[in-house]
């Protein structure tokens, strides 16, 4: 597994405000779309392209479009959906198929209660939204049905990661061969008692919905 943190100036004015306790709803939502487009950038930089030819008005030009089948982002219910958006910006003809995955606030288990995705993901590249990756149980069971169904690579894209999470993510994944990229803003502390990022920025989905 590969950990990219995004080292970019305008990554970390925008997160620096989503951390800010007193940026309200509208606010986080908007600045998160724009993170992730950012993040989405560097997130894409190996989506499969083919070559082409296109007509300018002066002559023939060679280029890309992306290749079929197509690239399939997956938001992980409820807080993933933010980041949707501006996945999407980045790439609109890329399909979207969804998860819902919950985290007992007790156990820190994940499980799944809702599940849109094409039955035979061969030969897919996918592409993971979840703002937190805290203890990677979340993430590392996302993974791990994506493959089942044949994706055969695979990128996450957070805003925030947690050391504990990264590593057990990298042992939860050990056993998937395919390629797996982990896309973050930043790399925080620590996770608390309560399994929080720190410093992190709360409940994501709490503040982008609650
Ligand atoms: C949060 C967050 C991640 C998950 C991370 O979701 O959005 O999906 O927890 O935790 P983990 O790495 O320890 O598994 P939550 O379960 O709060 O659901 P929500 O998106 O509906 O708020």
């Amino acid at each position: 597994m590969r950990l990219l943190v995004v080292d970019h100036p305008l990554v970390s004015h925008k997160l620096t405000a989503l951390r800010d306790e007193r940026t309200a709803s509208p606010e986080f939502r908007r600045l998160t779309e724009e993170l992730v487009t950012l993040l989405a950038y560097e997130a894409t930089r190996d989506v499969r392209v083919e070559t082409t030819t296109v007509q300018t008005p002066v002559a023939e030009a060679e280029g890309v479009s992306l290749s079929r089948p197509r690239p399939l982002v997956v938001p992980i219910l409820r807080a993933g959906l933010g980041m949707l958006e501006g996945m999407m910006r980045l790439m609109p003809t890329a399909e979207v198929g969804f998860l819902g995955m919950v985290r007992n606030e007790e156990t820190l288990e994940a499980s799944t209660y809702a599940e849109r995705l094409p039955y035979d993901l061969s030969g897919r590249q996918c592409y993971v939204l979840d703002p937190m990756l805290a203890t990677g149980g979340t993430l590392a069971s996302a993974l791990g049905f994506l493959t089942s169904r044949g994706a055969d690579h695979i990128t996450a894209v957070c805003l925030l990661a947690a050391p504990e999470g990264v590593k057990n993510l990298e042992e939860g994944v050990a056993g998937l061969d395919i390629p797996i990229t982990v896309v973050t803003a930043a790399l925080d502390e620590r996770l608390n008692e309560k399994g929080y990022i720190v410093p992190g920025l709360g409940d994501a989905g709490d503040r982008l919905y609650g």
